[in-house]
């Protein structure tokens, strides 16, 4: 099958030139070729918006959103890969894009519709219904120049769903107007879905995007992080945006923790474990002098702060004895009983009776649990069913 939109490993990388040469060996040193560092706003992204569904597009700023949408309307082309699209387009990018300053609302309606690939008298036709949706009927004749942005909004809104567009790309408009003109476009939206059309959606309001779309892809750094139900990848950009605070350390480290690695079953480095699957975490350590009989621990937090599990030697009855230089300890878990979501594990050697902090490594280290099982909740509990009929004097018995 045809999909509306197809992209195809696509990458994006603006030049972003050095500005300010301060020093004359830095002039020197750029003279030949202008200095420049490459930046990748969009890295492999695979994506197929099939016909006829509502995809919305989340992530922080920057991560290349706007960039993506642009290069699906071609206003941008990827640096590598391709993209296809099946269908007339019509989008709302940024903020009054496509409007002319100097021109009034009502020629700014043709000039748009024009471009979009309509004839005057299709748009002599509609022209009534864009003003009404836009709510601009007083002001139509008045330069756009002289329109606040929420009237730029609608009036773009307006002209880009008159079309009828087989797929339409929305960027972020929705944050700008007023709730109950959200409110209009989002029933628009339904109306335009019902009507089996294709639409990409992006927006900040991350919490719309359960209400209207049939599926979410988050993006970060400019590549998909994320993909699926509207509301499991809203849940994971919210889990994502709250271990946003920083990581932090303590400690006198007089033994320090340098470095720390969570193995999976196969003995490999990784950042990501199944429900059920068993994970080592390797502390390595630089004792300065010799300690005596110090505690080294970890726990394992959800994104909430709520600890799933924690231990450390003591609580465990290892004794230590004495440390000195470079060492490893590792915490052998058999099966990690957590369903899906983001953690953080947080190290630690303190003293015994817990007086001196040697080292903490606080959220240091983030980790996703996966899993293909339905049950609801935190944490994965083998649970079998049994059951009875007890009519005709049965018993459980
Ligand atoms: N024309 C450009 N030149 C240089 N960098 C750009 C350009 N357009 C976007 N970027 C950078 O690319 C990244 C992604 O931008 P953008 O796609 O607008 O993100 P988003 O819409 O998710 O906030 C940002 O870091 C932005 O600064
Ligand atoms: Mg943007």
């Amino acid at each position: 099958m045809e999909h509306a939109v197809e992209v195809r490993e696509v990458s994006k990388m603006f030049k972003l030139y050095h500005e300010n040469v301060r020093s004359l060996k830095e002039k020197v040193l750029f003279l030949r070729k202008r200095g420049y560092e490459e930046f990748w706003a969009l890295r492999d992204v695979d994506l197929d918006v099939e016909k006829g569904e509502t995809l919305g597009i989340i992530g922080a700023n920057g991560s290349g959103k706007s960039t993506l949408l642009k290069c699906m309307t071609k206003i941008l082309y990827p640096t590598s890969g391709k993209i296809v699209t099946n269908g007339s387009i019509a989008a709302l990018l940024e903020l009054g894009a496509g409007f002319q300053p100097d021109l009034t609302g009502r020629e700014n309606v043709y000039l748009n519709a024009s471009i979009l690939g309509f004839s005057r008298k299709e748009v002599d036709n509609k022209f009534d219904e864009i003003v009404a949706f836009a709510e601009l009927e007083r002001f139509i004749d008045n330069y756009v120049r002289n329109y606040s942005s929420g009237m730029y909004i609608r009036l773009g809104f307006a002209v880009a769903i008159s079309v009828d567009p087989d797929i339409l790309i929305v960027d972020e408009v929705l944050a700008v107007g007023d709730e109950s003109f959200q409110r209009k476009c989002l029933d628009r939206i339904d109306e335009i879905r019902d009507s089996g059309n294709t639409i990409v959606f992006v927006t900040h309001n991350v919490d719309i995007t359960k209400e209207i779309c049939d599926r979410v892809i988050m993006l970060e750094g400019g590549r998909i992080v994320k993909e699926g139900y509207p509301k499991d990848v809203v849940n994971y950009y919210h889990q994502v945006m709250e271990t946003e605070e920083e990581a932090s350390e303590r400690g006198n480290r007089k033994i320090e923790i340098t470095a720390v690695q969570l193995l999976n079953d196969k003995g490999e480095e990784s950042k990501d474990f199944d429900t059920g699957s068993s994970m080592r975490i390797r502390v390595f350590y630089h004792a300065r002098e010799p300690i005596g009989d110090p505690v080294f621990g970890f726990s394992l937090d959800d994104y909430r702060g709520f600890t799933a599990f924690g231990t450390n030697t003591a609580l465990k009855g290892t004794r230590m004895g004495t440390v000195e230089g470079e060492g490893i300890v590792e915490f052998d878990l058999k099966s990690l009983p957590m369903l899906d979501g983001r953690y953080l594990v947080s190290v630690a050697v303190h003293s015994r009776d817990g007086e001196v902090d040697y080292h903490w490594l606080d959220k240091y280290l983030p980790f996703e649990m996966h899993s293909d099982i339905d049950d609801a909740g935190l944490l994965y509990v083998p649970c079998e069913v049994n059951y009875l009929s007890l009519t005709e004097g049965a018993s459980l018995l």
